[in-house]
């Protein structure tokens, strides 16, 4: 009976689960922990009290069960700088942190293109370079403990590896999020490191998301690291989405899609390219797309007490009677494919007959538009024949059904919607050769499949009407 642990290390919280060798997860447990906000538009998190909690989540579901492997996944992004005794030097500076946004708007100018061809990232505060470049300029003596190589610096994938085993390692999907890694040759890039004014040496050795990263004895006996995935790249692994042309959608406080793109590095021009995964020394490749506001927006309507729960929001959708209701949730800007960050949120076609179920509708409707408008960015590169989904709002059967509708392909859901930790179970499991990719592929279960019912004409003209808004939501906010 393999028994694998999945540590999935989120935004807001942690999370442990136990997969057992069909797939299934038998326990799951997770925890918040705090925020930090220094400042307006700065975001920080406590690494010491991630790993604790952590720790306590996966202590309090593997009490009495022997695992066999772990796997961790874990917001991508977010920088820590330790020293030898995995002390932190600071705070973790995480994604959403805009702390270096001028920074990066100067480099971004010179070095913009070489950054996207590199690294297939677009020049932004969002990824780690500019993160770990401020720590090691504003933390006293930070840069000069560096030079003496006192100091490590990762992803959090990272900083758990080394709590959990002792080694300084990552993954290439986390290390293809932090700007500094050249995603075609598979290597830190020195160039960017010089730029960025960081020394290879504190950086991780960047390993095959399928290997053994090191050994711990925190759950009884030695049980191997052996499988780490960024959250997003998890996710598309725990959807089993192997073949080119296949996509995984994220429904959150905004949405992330990634589309696999086989062994080949497809550049898009509004859309990010990533390392999916390496295993046996293959590289996957992958698109990503980010829309800002999703689950945030039906949060929104909630904080307005529009919505009481947000389950109630199906009912009221299929109650709504006014089609020409659009509402674009730019509420800080549009991400893909637009990535204006002066837009802002638009709700136009009101009447005096508007009522609430109408503004539900249309937020629902927003949340597959933007969905859509990322797809249409995909299908320029790759094939996409159906998406696969998961997240909160992919339990809403009227977005779902609309999503197919409005997108004219199939959506389907799986049975278990946890993808993430399955997906670092799934690796992990891999490694120890639990399974392999074709037994994986036979794990995924459908839920339900969501076939498009709408006619083409009637797609054509909604969407039409939802781009004709969005070009009215951009730019709002520029002086
Ligand atoms: O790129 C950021 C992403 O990895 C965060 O994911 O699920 O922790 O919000 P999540």
């Amino acid at each position: 009976m393999t028994r694998i642990l999945a540590m999935d290390e989120g935004t807001t919280n942690v999370k442990a689960s136990i997969v057992d060798e069909e797939g299934k997860i038998i326990s799951s447990l997770s925890k918040e922990f705090n925020q930090i906000y220094p400042k307006p538009g700065w975001v920080e998190h406590e690494p010491e009290e991630i790993w604790r909690t952590q720790v306590e989540v996966a202590k309090k579901i593997t009490k009495n069960e022997r695992i066999d492997a772990i796997g961790i996944t874990n917001q991508r992004e977010t920088v820590v700088v330790w020293d030898k005794n995995g002390k932190p030097i600071y705070n973790a500076i995480v994604w959403q942190c805009r702390r270096t946004a001028d920074m990066m708007e100067e480099i971004k100018k010179e070095y913009g293109e070489i950054i996207r061809e590199k690294t297939g990232l677009i020049a932004d505060a969002y990824f780690s370079a500019s993160k770990i470049k401020w720590l090691l300029d504003n933390v006293p003596r930070a840069r000069e403990r560096a030079k003496m190589r006192e100091l490590m610096a990762g992803t959090i994938d990272s900083y758990l590896i080394y709590k959990l085993t002792g080694e300084h390692l990552t993954d290439h999907s986390n290390a293809s999020r932090t700007m500094l890694f050249n995603i075609k040759k598979g290597e830190w890039d020195e160039e960017l490191l010089e730029l960025f004014g960081i020394p290879k040496d504190i950086l991780p050795h960047v390993r095959d998301s399928s290997s053994v990263f090191g050994y711990t004895k925190l759950f009884g006996k030695e049980v191997p690291v052996s499988g780490v995935l960024g959250d997003q790249q998890a996710a598309l692994f725990g959807q089993t989405c192997f073949s080119k042309g296949m996509l995984k959608v994220t429904y959150g406080t905004g949405n992330f899609l990634l589309a696999n793109t086989g062994n080949e590095i497809e550049h898009s021009e509004n859309l990010l390219t990533t390392v999916a995964w390496k295993i046996k020394g293959n590289t996957t490749y992958a698109l990503e797309g980010s829309v800002f506001i999703t689950g945030a927006a039906l949060k929104w309507l909630k904080d307005l007490e529009i919505l009481k729960d947000y389950d109630d929001s199906e009912n009221l959708a299929k109650n709504a009677k006014d089609s020409k209701l659009f509402f674009v949730p730019a509420f800080s800007g549009l991400g893909s494919p637009y990535w204006d960050p002066h837009a802002r949120g638009l709700l136009i076609g009101i009447t005096r007959g508007t009522k609430k179920e109408d503004i539900v509708k249309a937020t629902l409707d927003s949340i597959a538009y933007q969905t859509k408008d990322v797809v249409e960015e995909m299908k320029k590169q790759v094939k996409i024949k159906e998406i696969r989904v998961d997240g909160g709002a992919s339990k809403n059967d009227y977005l779902m059904q609309f999503q197919s509708d409005i997108l004219g392909i199939p959506v389907l859901r799986p049975a278990i919607l946890e993808t993430t930790s399955l997906g670092a179970a799934f690796m992990a499991g891999l490694t120890i050769g639990a399974w392999d990719m074709n037994d994986l592929k036979g794990l995924w279960k459908e839920d339900r499949r969501f076939e498009p019912k709408m006619k083409d004409e009637d797609r054509e003209k909604l969407y039409k009407r939802w781009k004709d808004a969005v070009s009215r939501a951009l730019g709002w906010a520029k002086e």
